[in-house]
């Protein structure tokens, strides 16, 4: 729904699988990109950003398939503003239940400066790519990138040309995550009042949260008259990220005595797509994350949980089966089956094929073999393990740790690397550090360890681990993850997952391979 007469409605325009999937690291798969499209649309998104079809073939391909699947959201495509970008955008749009083309430039000095445009030239460029958008499409969004960077006068001119040349949303981008709420509110508002035409299209905020600031500064957007937010699933984005959909979300329907707009979300389903956001990307959601972190119901003192107990409004502002958050129960035992396996796994909000549930049932059996009480994060994390059995080059066959006060640890490890089996030994300091050295001993390679994090899935000395391991080689970063009740091992599979991640992005960027490097130089 993008019409609307309802002046309180706030349209949602996600961007996970655009501005989210920009972030380093965090590439989807084709198939987890139309899974999360699915979800979004599941869910009430109003608008999905599917992607940024002149960037790759296989972004060409994503948004179009997510578009000739759409039901009720509006797909929207990615162009800079040049006629080929346009053109290809369409060309994967086209087919969509209700497409959009979202064309953009930088507009403030800094950004200008790139392509070397005068103001003048760029006011020229922006009429005739948003009149050639509106040409193929009759919902066009334009975007000033930088504009919260952009002086007051050219922002003002470059909005009633887009307005003029048919962009029937106004998108106003805080790229660098600069400004503060009040700033916000403000600039909208002002627009709103000045720039001719500005009453006949939507304004919409999209914020970057490099101050901290992006949810805050969104909703003031939305009290100045942005009725349209652009966010993304955990917050996912380049950098701090993008404004967190679930954030706004919940404040507009928690505080809706002081803020009174609604959107069409569907709030029960934010656990679940969050999650399934968490896996494709790569990306753990932080503990303390406001709405989805796993301590964000979590009730540990004392005086909290005596509180709690007397009547949870005490200490909730807000119920955490509106979120869509179960109780983490106990949920089966190593005599449980498979069917009993898919159906915690659909309570849980994961719907799989039969392929993988293979997979999962092989890696469950063996968790409940070494851990008598199985829960439903036990369940999360072996499907956030992100095992990727189609892509991996390298697999851990065997290994072997021997590790104590008397010396240097000495880790033995047996890998399958492109079908051949090899084993190497290597001495570290500590466990993980010889599994590693071993790894790369079988592997060489000069990918450097970003991020090293280990978590416990749930409580007792038994609970698995689960391990995220980043790297980065020649600017590319891969994120990789495992779970297992052996942290050793969890860290050595993690780290493995991130190096099959990396060879898979590093054959995609050889030259010949479908990845074009965009730049912002190429407006035209
Ligand atoms: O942050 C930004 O400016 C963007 C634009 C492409 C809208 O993501
Ligand atoms: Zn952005």
């Amino acid at each position: 729904m993008t019409q609307t007469t309802d002046k309180d409605r706030v349209l949602i325009f996600d961007t996970t699988l655009r501005d989210g999937e920009q972030s380093p690291g965090a590439t989807m798969t084709h198939a987890e990109k139309l899974e999360i499209a699915g979800l979004l649309d599941e869910m009430g998104v109003d608008i999905i950003e599917a992607g940024f079809p002149i960037a790759s073939e296989g972004d060409f391909k994503a948004v179009s398939e997510i578009a000739a699947n759409s039901r009720n959201s509006v797909i929207c495509g990615l162009a800079r503003a040049n006629i080929g970008d346009i053109d290809r955008c369409w060309e994967a749009i086209r087919n969509a239940a209700q497409p959009r083309i979202h064309t953009f430039i930088g507009t403030s000095p800094l950004h200008r400066a790139i392509p070397n445009l005068t103001q003048d030239e760029m006011a020229d460029r922006i009429h005739e790519t948003v009149t050639h958008a509106r040409n193929l499409c009759d919902n066009v969004q334009w975007s000033p990138m930088d504009a919260t960077r952009t002086e007051w006068d050219y922002l003002k001119r470059v909005v009633e040309i887009a307005i003029k040349a048919g962009a029937s949303t106004i998108n106003i981008p805080d790229t660098v995550g600069y400004t503060a709420p009040a700033e916000s509110a403000d600039l909208i508002k002002r627009l709103i009042a000045e720039v001719p035409g500005a009453d006949a299209v939507i304004f919409a905020t999209h914020c970057h949260n490099d101050l901290g600031m992006a949810t805050a500064n969104s909703l003031a957007a939305v009290a100045g008259g942005a009725r349209q937010i652009e966010c993304t699933i955990n917050g996912l984005g380049e950098r701090a990220g993008n404004t967190a959909l679930e954030e706004v979300v919940m404040a507009l329907k928690v505080r809706h005595d002081i803020m009174p707009w609604h959107t069409g979300i569907d709030t029960s389903r934010i656990m679940n797509i969050s999650r399934r956001v968490a896996t494709v990307s790569g990306f753990p959601v932080q503990y303390n994350k406001a709405i989805v972190g796993k301590n964000a119901f979590a009730h540990e003192s004392g005086i909290h949980q005596d509180g709690m107990l007397k009547n949870p409004e005490n200490f909730e502002i807000m119920r955490p089966e509106d979120v869509g958050l179960t109780e983490s129960n106990l949920v089966m035992g190593k005599h449980s089956g498979r069917a009993a396996l898919r159906d915690k796994l659909e309570q849980l909000g994961f719907e799989i094929g039969d392929n993988q549930l293979k997979d999962l049932f092989v890696r469950f059996k063996e968790l409940a073999d070494r851990k008598k009480e199985v829960f439903d994060d036990d369940i999360v994390a072996l499907m956030r393990a992100g095992e990727d059995p189609e892509n991996d080059h390298l697999q851990i066959v065997s290994m072997k740790v021997v590790c104590g006060t008397g010396g240097p640890a000495e880790a033995t490890i047996e890998m399958e690397i492109d079908g051949k089996d090899s084993t190497a030994t290597a001495h570290g300091d500590g466990p993980v550090d010889a599994s590693f050295k071993a790894i790369r001993e079988l592997y060489p390679n000069a990918a450097h360890l970003q991020l090293y994090q280990v978590h416990a899935v749930t409580a007792g000395t038994d609970a698995q681990a689960t391990v995220s391991v980043r790297l980065e080689e020649d600017g590319m970063i891969s994120t990789g993850q495992s779970a297992n009740t052996d942290t050793v091992v969890a860290s050595a599979k993690a780290y493995v997952n991130a190096l099959n991640r990396l060879i898979t992005r590093r054959e995609k960027s050889a030259p010949g391979s479908d990845i074009r490097e965009i730049s912002y130089k190429d407006v035209s």
